[in-house]
């Protein structure tokens, strides 16, 4: 099963590139540009990684960019995550970044942008792997903020294919972005959201009819509405699932108590997604192994996740089409 796993072609659809800063480039980037970071080592940043919820995490996940600063620092970020992705033969990845994480300390959002783009090229170019990019709004600064954020966004509207909703889900609920995420999607960009992680079920409910997504990022507490997740099957709305997310942040608290293969079962178009994988552990090929160790799972489910994950990109008819004929392959290969 392992092999399979590893093997198998994947899709990314639920990404914070900040999340993927290992405590080695993170060490190496505080010394480049002259930061203070409150570690010695890198084994100290990674024995200090124990959250107790969501807001334990995006704590310190703050604290960690503060050591991206030039353009150069967002390339090499992205290159090692895109090596990453080549390991875990994952074909695409749609990927989401954080501006206001970075204007806020004074950083151009050209500079983000820039680097994260250059990255993403030469990735497609040389290693076969393409990409999009989503711009995410915080959720616990204001709307007019993410209204000046989506201003910063629109010249580059070409590079950027949407906007989705992270950071602190209890008290900011979709509803408090319906004017900005009305706004975006009048100005052509697709909408997600982060929604149903700790939050309730009445926030993914609010996230399609307020915020108009067309995936709805984590989604695991739909559990708690019936007709809801009757919904959600029958709409084919994607859930961008992250298993050892929801592990270290104690959604779950334990693997064999996740609820993805139950609602992959129900035919509900469920993914799975590393999140922010330097912080939770694993990057794609880890949670597959994760969710595969905890449940007995046949082939033909685990390559359902990718055939999933393939429906809700963001990406052609054509390309879908390409990518479901190489799960076809792998599949075909290892039932022989
Ligand atoms: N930002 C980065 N990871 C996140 C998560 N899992 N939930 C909300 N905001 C995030
Ligand atoms: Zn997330």
């Amino acid at each position: 099963m392992k092999e399979f796993i590893q093997q198998l072609p994947k899709v990314e659809l639920h990404l914070h590139i900040e999340g993927s800063l290992e405590p080695e480039l993170m060490f190496k980037l505080a010394q480049r540009n002259h930061i203070d970071i409150p570690f010695a080592s890198p084994e100290e940043v990674r024995a200090a990684y124990q959250f107790s919820n969501l807001q334990s995490f995006l704590d310190i996940y703050y604290q960690g960019a503060n050591v991206l600063i030039h353009e150069q620092d967002f390339f090499d970020l992205t290159w090692e995550y895109l090596l990453r992705c080549q390991q875990d033969n994952v074909m695409h990845t749609e990927i989401f970044f954080d501006p206001q994480t970075h204007t806020a300390r004074g950083i151009a959002f050209e500079t983000v942008l820039n680097g994260i783009v250059a990255a993403l090229n030469k990735a497609e170019q040389e290693l076969g792997i393409t990409s999009q990019i989503i711009m995410c709004f915080l959720r616990h600064l204001s709307e007019d903020e993410a209204l000046q954020t989506l201003e910063l966004a629109l010249p580059y509207k070409d590079k950027i294919v949407g906007v989705g909703l992270d950071s602190s889900e209890q008290g900011h609920p979709p509803e408090k972005f319906s004017r900005v995420f009305a706004k975006a999607r009048a100005a052509g960009f697709i909408a997600v959201a982060h929604a149903g992680e700790e939050g309730p079920a009445l926030n993914i409910r609010n996230a399609i009819d307020l915020l108009g997504v067309q995936r709805v990022d984590h989604g695991v507490r739909c559990v708690e509405d019936a007709a809801l997740v009757e919904e959600l099957k029958q709409t084919r709305m994607p859930l961008t699932v992250c298993p050892l997310s929801n592990l270290k942040l104690k959604v779950f608290q334990h693997m064999t108590e996740h609820n993805i293969v139950e609602l992959l079962r129900q035919g509900l178009c469920v993914t799975i997604n590393s999140d922010d994988p330097a912080y939770f552990g694993g990057y794609m090929t880890d949670n597959f192994l994760a969710v595969s160790d905890a449940h007995s799972m046949t082939h033909q489910e685990l390559a359902q996740f990718t055939r999933n994950a393939i429906e809700a990109s963001f990406i052609s008819a054509t390309e879908k089409a390409r990518m479901n004929a190489q799960v076809d392959s792998v599949v075909a290969r290892f039932s022989a």
